[in-house]
């Protein structure tokens, strides 16, 4: 390739960069726009306003009803691959109207408190912006990724998630 040629192909690579790149936060904004602001609360309050009415002020949930218990166990999700993103990715967390580094608090709060003591040492906690990706991804097959993610975690012995 002369020097004209890969200069030009150079000049359209940026281009095509610059555009990817608008295109992505665009979306992330347009994905973003019907969610509130962060809105000042506590995780505590936003889980009793935003959670708790199916999952209970104790995290216990209604499993007979299809709510898991996420008390004391929530944390193992954590011990093997898609689990993290699992927990962000379900529909009550993906499509609550909080903005994402609310989530982010309050996944980190549930993680610190009502799941404990089942969540690993030195989890990384999540943010905002882990958020933002995981709530723009879809899942498509929720009980089949929840058993898979369960298999998984029996094979690696740990038994508390149901
Ligand atoms: C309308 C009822 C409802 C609300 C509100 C709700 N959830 Fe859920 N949640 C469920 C159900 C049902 C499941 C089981 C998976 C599924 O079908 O989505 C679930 C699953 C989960 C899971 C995965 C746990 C597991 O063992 O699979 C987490 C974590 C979770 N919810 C957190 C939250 C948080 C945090 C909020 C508040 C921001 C919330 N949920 C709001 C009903 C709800």
């Amino acid at each position: 390739m002369d020097t004209r040629r890969s200069i030009a192909h150079g000049v359209r690579l940026a281009a095509a960069a610059v555009v990817l790149a608008w295109s992505g936060a665009a979306a992330a904004q347009a994905a973003d726009a019907h969610r509130l602001a962060p809105n000042g609360q506590t995780p505590r309050m936003n889980y009793l306003h935003y959670c708790a009415g199916c999952h209970l002020p104790d995290g216990s949930g209604k499993p007979d009803k299809g709510i898991p218990n996420m008390r004391g166990v929530l944390g193992e999700f954590l011990r093997v691959e898609g689990g993290r993103e699992f927990i962000v990715k379900v529909p009550g967390v993906s499509h609550t109207p909080l903005a994402d580094s609310d989530v982010a608090a309050l996944m980190n709060w549930l993680l610190d408190g009502i799941a404990q003591p089942s969540t690993p040492p030195n989890t990384p906690p999540y943010t905002a912006a882990e958020v933002t990706r995981l709530r723009s991804e879809r899942m498509v097959d929720i009980p089949g990724t929840r058993k898979e993610i369960v298999e998984r975690l029996e094979r690696a012995g740990y038994t508390q998630v149901r």
